[in-house]
């Protein structure tokens, strides 16, 4: 069984930390959220993976590399797409990698807490030509939508206004080759996009066998801020201790906490679950649960929590505590002198500040 995941698309909900840098590759928990899906596929056995890659190939294959870093005989191959047409367009410009195998195509940007191996084993026993995955959801008109009758599959519409169940697709799915034939019968619909929920739509309408599968753990479409965040919390509640950097003697340390080597905890409090990237410093500060900060970050006289910092961001002197929050990359955030009483901002574009 081969895989492909999908690691297009422009992110455009997560502006604008998506402006420098691919939505795939901002972290949870201190890992790309698109290495958590490459781990789901390794464990699961599989070892030949195609990554569908966009505008952001070059950061994409850069921190993804060969793919050996997951174990010598992991293949990775990248796929371009150079418009984001619709992951069935994805599965339709794969044909060369994929050939006639069976194949898990995994959104890279979704993270599932139970990883996928006994949804591989299902799909290699049962041999259905499609298995797809099913979570109930409070908001399926975000999502793709499946109608089951009977236990079958019998309708799937993509973000439905009227949905007709509260099961959303999640976004990883089984397909044999007869996949192909439905993706190339299929039209772009009203967003101009080939639409995976349409192609499984053809194998439901022409016949072919499309188990559901109801995914019992969490899952998250990490899409927005509030789901990276929350993706984070669900991660880091997961973690076990682990101190590789200094912690001094007027600090202290409370739960489950990992801190990364060359960092540095002085006269700070942390209390987990959270994660303290190599060689950041924690200087006179709380850091509360379910707070990642990256490497290289200062962190000074400041309240952090249910946050993510990413790497080589400095905050200094803040003086009320700091709340789901996810910071880019080299941010600065410092109290301003007394006088004049202002508020000094250099922000860029689609940013977002909450003051009280
Ligand atoms: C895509 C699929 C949708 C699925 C979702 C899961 O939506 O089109 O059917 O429910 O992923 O993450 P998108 O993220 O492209 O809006």
């Amino acid at each position: 069984m081969k895989g492909l995941i999908l690691s297009g698309g422009k992110g455009t909900r997560l502006r604008p930390l998506t402006f420098t840098q691919a939505k795939q590759l901002v972290p949870v928990a201190n890992k790309p959220v698109l290495f958590y899906g490459i781990e789901a596929l390794v464990e699961a056995g599989i070892r030949d993976i195609g990554i569908i890659v966009g505008d952001t190939k070059n950061e994409i294959m850069e921190a993804v590399g060969d793919g050996q870093r997951w174990g010598v005989d992991v293949r990775i191959t990248y796929i371009d797409q150079p418009e984001p047409l619709g992951l069935a367009h994805a599965v339709l410009i794969s044909e060369g990698f994929l050939g006639e195998e069976p194949f898990v195509m995994y959104l890279g940007d979704n993270i599932l807490k139970s990883g996928i191996h006994s949804l591989v084993k299902e799909f290699e026993e049962r041999r259905p030509n499609a298995l797809i995955l099913l979570t109930e959801v409070p908001n399926p008109q975000m999502f793709g939508v499946a109608e089951l009758r009977d236990g079958k599959v019998v309708r799937l519409v993509e973000k439905p206004k009227q949905p007709a169940s509260n099961l959303a697709l999640v976004g990883v799915y089984m397909f044999d080759h007869h996949v192909f034939e439905a993706v190339k019968a299929i039209k772009p619909s009203w967003r101009d996009e080939l639409e995976i929920t349409d192609a499984i739509q053809y194998l439901v309408d022409h016949g072919y066998a499309v188990q559901p599968h109801l995914v019992s753990g969490w899952w998250k479409d990490t899409g927005k801020i509030e789901d990276i965040l929350e993706a984070n919390r669900l991660i880091l509640e997961g973690i076990s201790s682990r101190v590789e950097g200094e912690v001094d003697e007027a600090s202290r340390v409370n739960g489950q906490v990992i801190i990364e080597k060359g960092a540095a905890v002085r006269s700070s409090i942390i209390r987990g679950p959270a994660i303290i990237g190599a060689e950041t410093e924690i200087v006179d500060s709380y850091i509360g649960p379910f707070t990642s900060i990256q490497k290289k970050c200062r962190i000074v006289k400041t309240e952090i929590e249910h946050s993510i910092i990413l790497e080589g961001s400095e905050i200094v002197d803040i003086g009320s505590r700091i709340d789901d929050s996810l910071i880019g990359r080299e941010v600065r955030i410092f109290k301003c002198p007394p006088k004049p009483q202002v508020y000094r901002f250099m922000v860029g574009d689609k940013s977002e500040i909450g003051l009280k």
